[in-house]
Parts: C-alpha cells; structure tokens; sequence
C-alpha cells in the first residue's frame, strides 16, 4: 500500500509542529538520535557479508549448469547455501516407485560441499513434480508412499541437509484459510505432520521446514500456516523452520508488514527463512525492493538467512521478469549492490545500473531521526544529510514494531503501514547538494520505530 504526503509541501503542519514544539519544551517521553552510513566493502561478497551477522546467503542451483563456468563462478564466490532447483523432487528421486535416482542431486550436494556451502533441501512432499506413479495413487497406498519417499530421500542425504523444506505449498491460496486439494491432502489431514515426523526420524540432524509462498505478510493463507505451526508446537511435532518463497513483482510486491510477519512466526519459537527470493523489476525500484527484504530479515533475529531462486536473470523460473541479482552476463546488477550494501549495514548507495560510477568513499547518505512518543502515538522527524556528493534522490526505510501503523506522512512518498515501511522523496526535495540536507516526517499509532533507519541514493 503506498500513501500520499498528507500535509502542505515543505512545511511542518500545525499538528505536527505543535508536538514537535513540545520537545523542545521537555514535554513529550522520549527522544532518541540515530546516525547510521556506510558503505559496502568493494571486497565482499553476499555470502561473505550476510556471514558477518551469523547469516547464509544462498541461491537455487540447476545440475544442467554446473558445467557453465560464468555461473559456477558466480556460485562459488558469492554464495554459502545451495537449494537444488528441481533435483531433489518426488520427480527427480523416486520416478519409478521404489526406484531412487539422486545422481543430479548428488552432483549438487557434492559442489556445495566443495565449496564449503551448506544444502537446503527442496522438497520432500508437495503436491507438485510428482512423478506420473504417484498422480495414480490415493488412500493409504499414496500414504505410504509419501511417507517411504520422506523416510528414503532424508536417510539418503542424513547428515549433508542444513534444513529441509518437508512439506510445500499445502495451503490454498485466497481468504479461505484451507488446505490446498491434493492428493496428498485427501490422504487425511494429518499427512503434513506425518511427513514431518517421518523426516525427523530419517535425519535427526537436518531442521525441518514447512515451506510456501503468498504467505510473506499477514493474510488468510499466512494465518493458516501460522496456526499449523502453533499448533505443531503445542503437541511437539517436530517443526523447526518455516520458510517464506518471497516471490514479488508489480502485483505482487513486497508487503509493508514483511518484517512483522517474519517476527510473529519467529516468536513461535520457529527460524524464518527467505527461501525463494526474486523480484520482477529493474533499477532502483529493483534494487530497493531487494534492500527492503534484506533489511527485513536483518532485523529479525530468527531470519537465518536468505536464497535467491537462481544466479542470473536468465536462470530464472521467470527470466522475462528479470527477477535476479545478476544479469544475463553474470554482471552485478543495482540490486545486487543494493543487497550487499544492506547486508553491511545499511546507509547505503543504490547506482541505477550496473554501469554506473561507485558512489564517492565515505557515506552517500546519512539517515537521522527523533521521534516523540506518548501513549499510544508517535510523531517522527526523519533527516536525509548527502554526503560528499549530490544525491538526486532518496529512500528511507524504518521498520515499525509489531502493532504500529503510520497513519500520514509529510514530505516523502510512503510505500506500506506496517512492519518495513519505505519513504521516497518527492519532486520537491529529490535533490540534496553535497553536505545539504532535508527533513520529512510521519505520524504513527502504536509504539514508536526505535531501530535505525537505512537510507539509499541516487547520486547526481
Ligand atoms: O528438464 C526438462 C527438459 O528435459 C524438457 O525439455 C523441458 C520442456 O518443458 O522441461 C524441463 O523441465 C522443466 C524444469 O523446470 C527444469 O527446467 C519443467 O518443464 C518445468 O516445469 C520446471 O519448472 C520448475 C518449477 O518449479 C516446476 O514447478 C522451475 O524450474 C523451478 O524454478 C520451480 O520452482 C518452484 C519451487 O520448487 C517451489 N516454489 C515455486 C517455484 C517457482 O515455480
């Protein structure tokens, strides 16, 4: 959801300077000051960074590539998890029933393992990618064999799986809530916990995922999976992980409550993990969308780390999309500046293409803010300070706490209401000279935002 500036342009409204004014007269409960710059270490990598803060980085990955040397180079520089593209489904494993193929597979692990990257394993039952045996079967015959496929596949790789996603993509899509129809569905309900006990029993070891996608904010589907989930904890089925596909585009984009969804199933006592990640787009919308998500799960302690769904923009599933961090060349695209910066720490520059110019040594842009809470309310004053250059134009993000919504802004364009909220310039205040700065500000319900916030440029 985006909102328009709600005020007069330029100027503080009446409303807002009033509580403003009341600082200054020691009036209104807190004050906080927040600088934060940076820019990305030109040396590092995605893995290397999201390392630093005890987080993966990690990519689908398609045997059939493994001997393309642009992309086994790419793959072994940058990335510290592998997620097998379709290798490891009931298809590729098991395509005659009873019958095991894992050399694609294996081909996969032994690379990762080679390079000193860890598995995610993808998927062990799913109504899609069955081989034509398994479409035939119902009643307790394809019981059984989902649960000897899991027991199989998760005994074959025991040991060598970081986290597996057992079950995916079992709930419908759309305000119902329900289980998705499948086969495996109509086998009774109880098959997901079955999958999950049976992989538990097969490899102790691995951490055990229920994975979908259109479930990364809050809405009926997300809340379906969140009360399995709860649910799974309260009787102690062994669930371990819950990932989130985060597959976004035009229609799809990244929700403003993604960080908050994150931290509500994190506060089951569950990892989150970005699984999928691609974005449709290109530039700095791009490039800030992939920081949005990025900064998300940075800001949650329980988000392990985070897979993009292939190397370069022609390796995706939707390449007409352009989805990924590496173009069609295996060239850096703003994006993948965008994720590596954020990875580092936020303040960071966001070139519109890869062909432009570094921005200058020292911070492009800083991002300070008070903000005046009372019970119930806040008011917010964000500064944008350019650094050594001038920026063409800007992008703050603030991640709100859980139950807090912004209910106007003034002097920036908001994109979201909740959870990760991002604030553009608009025409008027695009421009900041070198060392110049500008001011916006917006008004909330709920508790205040105290994380910092990151801000990202165009410079001139
Ligand atoms: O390998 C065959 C090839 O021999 C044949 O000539 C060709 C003709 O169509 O098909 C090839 O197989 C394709 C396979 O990808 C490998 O490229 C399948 O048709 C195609 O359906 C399959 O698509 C995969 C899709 O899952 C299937 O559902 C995508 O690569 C894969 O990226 C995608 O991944 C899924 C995740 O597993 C779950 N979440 C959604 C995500 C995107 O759809």
């Amino acid at each position: 959801m985006t909102f328009e500036p709600a005020r007069e342009r330029g100027r503080t409204p009446g409303r807002m300077r009033s509580a403003v004014l009341g600082v200054a007269a020691g009036a209104v409960a807190v004050s906080a000051f927040i600088a934060l710059s940076g820019t990305a270490d030109a040396a590092s990598t995605l893995g290397a960074s999201a390392g630093a803060s005890g987080r993966y980085f990690g990519t689908a990955v398609a045997a059939n590539k493994l001997s393309d040397a642009t992309y086994v180079g790419i793959l072994d520089r940058e990335f510290t998890m592998v997620t097998p593209e379709n290798e490891m489904k009931w298809d590729a494993t098991e395509p005659n029933q009873d019958s095991f193929s894992y050399a694609d597979a294996d081909r996969i692990v032994s690379h990762a393992t080679g390079i000193g990257a860890r598995v995610r394993g993808h998927a062990l039952a799913w109504h899609s990618q069955q081989p034509g045996w398994v479409q035939n079967l119902s009643g307790t015959a394809l019981r059984s064999a989902m649960l000897n496929h899991v027991t199989q596949v998760a005994t074959h790789y025991r040991g060598r799986i970081y986290a597996w996603d057992v079950v995916n993509e079992a709930f419908a899509d759309g305000g119902s809530g329900a289980r998705r129809d499948s086969n495996l569905q109509r086998t009774g309900n109880d098959w997901i916990e079955a999958a999950f006990r049976a992989a538990r029993a097969a490899d102790p070891t691995a951490k055990l995922c229920y994975n979908d996608y259109n479930t990364d904010g809050q809405n009926a589907k997300s809340n379906a999976v969140y009360a399995m989930v709860q649910d799974f904890k309260s009787r102690g089925v062994p669930i371990d992980c819950v990932g989130f596909q985060s597959h976004f585009n035009a229609q799809s984009p990244v929700p403003g409550d993604y960080q908050a969804n994150l931290q509500r199933f994190a506060n089951l006592g569950v990892e989150v993990q970005i699984t999928e990640l691609d974005i449709e787009g290109s530039g700095s919308t791009q490039a800030d969308a992939f920081a949005r998500v990025v900064q998300a799960c940075l800001h949650v302690t329980a988000c392990t780390g985070i897979t993009v769904w292939g190397i370069r923009d022609t390796d995706s599933w939707r390449a007409g999309g352009t989805p990924l961090l590496f173009d069609g060349n295996g060239g850096k695209k703003a994006a993948y500046t965008s994720v590596l910066n954020t990875l580092d720490g936020g303040g960071t520059s966001n070139p519109p293409s890869s062909s432009t110019p570094p921005p200058p040594s020292g911070a492009a842009c800083t991002a300070t803010f008070s903000t005046n809470a009372w019970s119930g309310g806040f008011v917010t004053t964000v500064k944008v300070t350019a650094g050594s250059s001038a920026l063409s134009s800007w992008s703050v993000g603030v991640t709100l706490p859980g139950g807090s919504a912004v209910t106007s802004a003034w002097n920036a364009q908001g994109t979201g209401t909740s959870g990760a909220v991002q604030f553009a310039n608009v025409s008027y205040n695009a421009r900041v000279a070198a060392g110049g700065s500008t001011e916006f500000g917006f008004q909330g319900t709920g508790s205040a935002p105290s994380a910092a916030p990151t801000c990202t440029v165009s410079l001139t």
